[in-house]
């Protein structure tokens, strides 16, 4: 459905983030991108929405192709209209001093039809708290509320493929776990998904194949149950494996010198 291929992303024109980066995403799948800070997932993302030029950041080699052609170059809201790409930021984007309610109908502008009523019915059905929160406004609603609200919005746009960036950042478990099974939904009803995430675990569990970036190239991918049980993502991404623990014997031993001095 989406194939990246050797895409090489520069800002400025000096900094090089992305060296080469090459990944398809099949058409109805759940596809997991995980990589610490820094390692280049929302550079990926904008030049993939078409949003690259707005941090002036340039594609300098390779191609973006959408079912077969190539995306590269077009604006943003011509991706999204003409291919059902739409791109969920991190930080949660959501216009503060508008109701939850506002906001979603301010998502629909790509739009014409007039089924915006009841699309914003179908983002309830997805996200209760949204429903009981429609009034308020979304400044006042919690991390976890903005973000439900910021896919909500991209809901509106009745999209063909989502990607979202860093949902989970900064909430608490328990609303990861609601969040991540209502993306699992969204997929279940048709909506292919492409996932970046730092919580390797949440994301990889409800994630069909998945890549892992580093520094701006992929070094590993593969199913999402494999990457699970891959020792280099348990050490990096997933806090668990031998070094880890070796780490945090440390840290303990540290403490303990500091308790000496
Ligand atoms: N607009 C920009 N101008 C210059 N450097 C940027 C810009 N945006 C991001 N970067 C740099 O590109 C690298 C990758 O950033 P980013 O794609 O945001 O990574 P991630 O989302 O994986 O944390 C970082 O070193 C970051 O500082
Ligand atoms: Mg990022």
């Amino acid at each position: 459905m989406l194939a990246i291929e050797n895409l090489r992303v520069v800002y400025h024109d000096v900094i090089s983030v992305l060296n080469g980066i090459s990944l398809d995403v099949n058409e109805g799948e759940i596809l997991i991108i995980i990589g610490a800070n820094g390692a280049g997932k929302t550079t990926l993302l904008r030049s993939v929405a078409g949003m690259i030029d707005f941090y002036d950041g340039d594609i300098i080699e390779g191609d973006i192709k959408m079912e077969g052609s190539s995306i590269k170059g077009l604006d943003a809201a011509d991706i999204m209209k003409r291919y059902g790409l739409t791109y969920v930021m991190e930080d949660r984007p959501v216009f503060w001093y508008l109701t939850i309610e506002e906001n979603l109908g301010a998502a629909s502008f790509s739009r014409w039809d007039k089924h915006v009523k009841t699309d914003m019915e179908e983002v309830y059905e997805y996200f209760a708290v949204l429903r009981s929160l429609r009034n308020k406004r979304a400044g006042y609603a919690s991390g976890g509320e903005q973000q439900m609200l910021a896919i909500g919005m991209a809901l509106m746009t009745k999209p063909k493929i989502l990607l979202l960036d860093e949902p989970s950042l900064g909430l608490a478990p328990l609303i990861t776990e609601e969040l991540f099974s209502i993306i699992k939904k969204l997929n279940e009803s048709g909506i292919t998904i492409v996932l970046v995430e730092q919580n390797a675990n949440a994301a990889l569990n409800i994630g069909i194949r998945g890549y892992v970036i580093e520094t701006g190239r992929i070094v590993l991918d593969g199913k999402a149950v494999d990457l699970l049980k891959n020792e280099d993502v348990r050490e990096f991404y997933l806090g668990s494996g031998e070094k880890e623990r070796k780490s945090y014997k440390d840290a303990k031993r540290y403490k303990r010198r500091k308790r000496w001095l």
